[in-house]
């Protein structure tokens, strides 16, 4: 009897152990999300089937996504008219939109263009433009040096004109 008396306390405690290692968990789960590349087995083959798309979760909240969109962004060169402090809709971090602001909407402005902007569609894939928009939308709530890291991880590296070593 003293012994069952003595190992209640035991159970609560294994109990409460094991509650407080399914939360500490639970948040690394939830911390590791916005960190998750895809490797497969499907990038998006398709542009958003409306406004409830649920794929816009994970494009507006992926760091590794935003980052990626923030890379094309340069590369492809929709900085040459969306600069930093670009005048009326052509500033995509102002919460102005012409054309609508959820991730969505600023998929099919950047595959369709707007007056004076030419379409994606076709020059580039759904995943790319998913996370163009994804980035875009997040010009305006995600710290820089969240979505940007990666174009400045490359920044110092050679490229076109610094580059020194072999072409093959
Ligand atoms: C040749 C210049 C040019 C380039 C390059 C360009 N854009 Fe644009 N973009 C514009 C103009 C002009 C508008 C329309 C502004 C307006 O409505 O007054 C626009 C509109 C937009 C809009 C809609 C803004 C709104 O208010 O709804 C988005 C989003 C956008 N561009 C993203 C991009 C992305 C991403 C790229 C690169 C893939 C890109 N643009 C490349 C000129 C350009």
């Amino acid at each position: 009897m003293p012994n069952r008396a003595a190992g209640k306390p035991d159970v609560r405690l294994a109990a409460a152990g094991r509650r407080v290692a399914v939360g500490l968990f639970a948040v690394l789960l939830a911390a590791c999300s916005v960190e998750k590349r895809d490797v497969g087995p499907s990038p998006p083959g398709s542009a958003p089937s409306g406004p409830n798309d649920p794929r816009e979760k994970h494009y507006t909240t992926n760091f590794y996504e935003m980052s990626e969109g923030g890379r094309l962004f340069r590369w492809i060169g929709c900085d040459r008219c969306h600069a930093e402090g670009a005048p009326g809709f052509r500033n995509l971090a102002d919460a102005q939109w012409r054309q609508g602001g959820s991730a969505p909407q600023i998929y099919a402005s950047i595959a369709h263009g707007a007056p004076g902007m030419p379409g994606y569609d076709g020059l580039l894939t759904p995943q790319q433009i998913w996370q163009l928009a994804g980035y875009v939308h997040g010009l305006q709530e995600v710290k820089p040096n969240m979505r940007r890291r990666n174009a400045d991880a490359q920044e110092g590296e050679p490229s076109g004109a610094t580059w020194s070593g072999g072409l093959r």
